[in-house]
C-alpha cells in the first residue's frame, strides 16, 4: 500500500477524489489536509471532515492549512461553480463529522507523517498548492520522505478561471512557481488538457444514483456542478479533474505522461497563473522535467472511478 496524503479545496471534484481514494485497497490515506481555493479554508475543511464521515473514514486526520495564496492574494474563489458552501449548497445532505480538526496546521501534519513514514509517501495537491510549496520550503530535509506528488493542475493550451490560466494554478502561481519549476520533488502535474477530456455522462451519472450510500451521497452533489459544466462545455455530464488526478495517485501509469518542462506566469498581466508547457524535443536535458500528464484511455478511467465510487 502506497501512504498517501490528498491536500484539497472542496469541492466537488474534489469529493470525488477522495470518495476514489477511500474506495481503494492500493493507497493508505494518511491524512486529508485542507487549503483555501474553490471556497474559504473554513468551508473546504468543513467539507473535507464530513465527505470522509460519508465514506467511512473518520479515521482519518484532517488538517486546516493556508487560508490564502503565498504572496498576493486573489480576487476570487469558484463558488460560481462548486456554490457557497464548495459542495453546491449541498455540504448539509452529507453526514456530520464525528471527528474534530486536528490542532496542527496541515503542513506540520504533513510533516509529522512524512517523519515517520517507512514508504515513501505520494502527495496529491488538488487545489491551490499553498500548503505543498511551504512544506517544502520549511522542510527540505523531508523531501526524500516523499516518493512523488500528483498534483491535478495547469494546461497546456488555455485556462478555465482565465484565458491563460487553470484555478488551481492562477490561485497561488508563486506557489505553483516553487512546485513545478523550482523544486526537484518527482512530480506528476494533471492538467485540463487531459481532464477535459474525461468527462462523464448523463449514462454515467445515471449509474451513479442508483449505487450506494456513497455514490447517492455524491450524487447529491453534482446538480449545479452539471448546470456549470452544461454552460461551459455544452456537454450533459461534468468534468471530474481531481479523480483523474486521484486515480494516478492510486494507480500509477493510468495516465499516460510526457517529462517536459512546466514553467508558471506570475507576471500580474493577462497571463498570470499560466503553465508554460515545454513539448520541444531536444531543448530541455538542462531543465527540470515534470510528467505531464496528457493522454489516457478515458473509457477505463471513467470505469475505474464510477466501480470504485458506486459502494
Ligand atoms: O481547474 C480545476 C481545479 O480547480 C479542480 O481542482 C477544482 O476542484 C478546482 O479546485
Ligand atoms: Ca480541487
Amino acid at each position: 500500500m502506497t501512504p498517501l496524503i490528498i491536500d484539497t479545496d472542496p469541492g466537488i471534484d474534489d469529493a470525488f477524489a477522495i470518495a476514489l481514494t477511500a474506495a481503494s485497497p492500493e493507497v493508505d490515506l494518511l491524512a486529508v489536509t485542507t487549503v483555501f481555493g474553490n471556497v474559504g479554508l473554513e468551508n473546504t475543511t468543513a467539507n473535507a471532515l464530513r465527505l470522509l464521515e460519508l465514506c467511512g473514514r473518520p479515521d482519518v486526520p484532517v488538517a486546516a492549512g493556508a487560508d490564502r495564496p503565498l504572496v498576493h492574494p486573489t480576487p476570487h474563489r469558484a463558488s460560481e461553480v462548486h456554490g457557497g458552501d464548495g459542495l453546491s449548497g449541498a455540504a448539509d445532505t452529507l453526514p456530520k463529522a464525528s471527528k474534530d480538526v486536528d490542532g496542527r496546521h496541515a503542513v506540520a501534519l504533513m510533516a509529522d507523517l512524512l517523519r515517520t513514514a517507512t514508504e515513501p509517501v505520494t502527495i496529491a495537491p488538488i487545489g491551490p498548492m499553498t500548503n505543498v510549496a511551504l512544506l517544502l520550503a520549511l522542510h527540505p530535509e523531508l523531501k526524500p520522505k516523499i516518493g512523488r506528488i500528483v498534483a491535478m493542475g495547469g494546461s497546456a493550451k488555455g485556462g478555465n478561471t482565465t484565458a491563460a490560466a487553470e484555478f488551481n494554478i492562477w490561485s497561488d502561481p508563486e506557489a505553483a512557481h516553487r512546485v513545478l519549476a523550482e523544486e526537484d520533488v518527482p512530480t506528476v502535474l494533471v492538467p485540463l488538457d487531459l481532464t477535459h477530456r474525461c468527462a462523464v455522462d448523463a449514462t454515467w451519472l445515471e449509474r451513479l444514483a442508483a449505487g450506494g450510500t456513497v455514490a447517492r451521497g455524491l450524487h447529491a452533489l453534482t446538480p449545479s456542478y452539471r448546470a456549470t459544466y452544461r454552460r461551459v462545455l455544452g456537454i450533459d455530464g461534468m468534468v471530474l479533474h481531481d479523480a483523474i488526478a486521484l486515480a494516478e495517485a492510486i494507480s500509477p501509469g493510468i495516465l499516460r505522461t510526457t517529462a517536459c518542462p512546466v514553467e508558471v506566469d506570475t507576471s500580474h498581466g493577462p497571463g498570470r497563473g499560466a503553465t508554460i508547457v515545454d513539448q520541444r524535443r531536444g531543448r530541455n536535458s538542462h531543465r527540470r522535467l515534470v510528467d505531464v500528464a496528457l493522454d489516457a484511455d478515458v473509457t477505463e478511467l471513467g470505469e475505474f472511478v464510477l466501480s470504485r465510487v458506486l459502494r
